[in-house]
């Protein structure tokens, strides 16, 4: 094998293997990230290796670790109790499980078959995101402090006029962190996380979407303190007569408005909605107004660019030196993390590719080394993988920011 299908190919290994570590001692949400991470390789790794009985143990790995990954999720958005595999895992402090379960885990059987009804549908893990795997957004990360971790952790601090915000809407531009923000949140604050998609909401919910609805809010609060994340909350909550709005999706729309409203009159553990969107203006404004708090995430500031080339190119071997990368993040004002994230994976391939092009990883057997990657490859990428967001398009954001939002 080539050494750089070698050192792939490892870094593939070393992966299945901590994840299976993970798993076995029941830190199954890492385990899961890790198995992801093996497979995402692996099919890289398959892109440039032509051998075919290598192909074939790679897709196999590949199948297994995806498929061990869906029982691990299945498993954990089940309700606890439920004795599906894996068994279940033993107590842990402070691991990975945060919050996704409160309580005694003991539900009466009317509770337990509300948790069964919206457990296929709605994420309920916690997700594996931490502050420090976003850069910069430091205004947006204390928003979300302040409005969601320390309210869910510290509840007797907002007793009286210091009361939670019960609904709090994160808006910008896409691509810029909203619903990494939304995930570190819940991650920090340990609270039971139940993200769901605003689209899913309509499309596989339709006709059944207001029990659903109501059921999920009656869970949160069994399982209070609760975050609900409703990604795309543009979608479910378009102002009236402007899209095409059908019967179902008003009714759905007033449900969640009701719902929203009642978590406000709520009870002593905190219950949180926070919404994403990148089209705020498109909200209904009865929806708008019981969102109180709105966190508005620009795109990245200088600092925040070079933090981002760094996280998307960890690991990688590179001769970037602090000044390239304060060069890079000149060069790439106007992008978003996404952008930079798709620059970035751009970029880790070229010498890989140079390789291929060189008909270097023909030969399983022959060794050759990967270079690293330098400045000229970035300069190039920036050149072709143009912003996403328009000028004109970050005016709108700010505007409305000042109208209704806060930097
Ligand atoms: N501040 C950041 N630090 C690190 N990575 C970032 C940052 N912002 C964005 N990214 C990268 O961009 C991707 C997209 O970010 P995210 O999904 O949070 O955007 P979003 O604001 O929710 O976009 P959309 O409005 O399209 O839903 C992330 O998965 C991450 O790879
Ligand atoms: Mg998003």
């Amino acid at each position: 094998m080539s050494s750089v299908d070698s050192k792939l190919y490892l870094v593939a290994v070393k992966e299945a293997q901590a994840a299976v570590e993970l798993d076995e001692s029941g830190q199954y949400r890492k385990a899961i990230n890790k198995y992801q991470r093996a497979a995402d390789i692996l099919i890289q790794f398959m892109k440039f290796n032509k051998n075919p009985e290598m192909r074939r143990v790679c897709q196999d790995k590949v199948e297994n670790f995806v498929e061990r990954v869906k029982v691990l999720k299945a498993h954990l958005n089940g309700p606890r109790g439920r004795r599906s595999h894996p068994s279940p895992k033993p107590s842990d402090s402070g691991g990975d499980d945060k919050g996704s379960e409160n309580g005694d885990g003991q539900y009466t059987p009317e509770e337990q078959e509300l948790i069964d009804a919206i457990s296929d549908t709605i994420l309920t893990e916690s997700p594996n995101v931490r502050w420090i795997d976003i850069a910069g957004l430091a205004n947006s990360k204390q928003s979300l402090r302040e409005a969601i971790v320390l309210p869910i952790m510290k509840p007797k601090l907002f007793t009286g006029a210091r009361k939670p915000w019960s609904g709090i809407l994160l808006f910008g531009p896409p691509g810029c962190g909203k619903t990494l923000l939304a995930r570190a949140a819940a991650t920090e604050c340990k609270a039971t996380f139940f993200s769901v998609s605003s689209a899913d909401l309509l499309s596989k919910w339709l006709g059944e979407s207001e029990k659903l609805i109501s059921t999920l809010f009656k869970v949160a609060r069994i399982k209070a303190p609760s975050l609900i994340f409703m990604d795309e909350i543009d979608s479910v909550a378009t102002k009236r007569g402007e899209g095409h709005e059908g019967g179902g999706e008003r009714r759905v729309k007033t449900q969640l408005l009701s719902e929203i409203q009642g978590v406000k009159s709520g009870s002593k553990k905190p219950l949180l909605v926070l919404g994403a969107t990148n089209r705020p203006w498109d909200i209904d404004i009865a929806m708008l107004s019981r969102f109180e708090k709105k966190v508005y995430v620009p795109l990245p500031d200088m600092p925040a660019r070079a933090g981002i080339f760094k996280i998307h190119t960890e690991g990688i071997n590179s001769d970037l030196s602090e000044e390239d990368y304060i060069e890079l993040s000149v060069r790439a004002e106007g992008y978003s993390g996404r952008d930079i994230s798709n620059v970035c994976r751009e970029v880790i391939m070229i010498p890989v590719r140079e390789l291929d092009m060189g008909g270097l990883l023909e030969d399983p057997s022959q060794d050759v080394t990967v270079r690293d990657i330098n400045l000229n490859d970035f300069i190039k990428t920036l050149k072709k993988v143009k912003p996403m967001t328009t000028g004109k398009d970050l005016d709108h954001y700010q505007n409305w920011a000042e109208e209704f939002g806060e930097y």
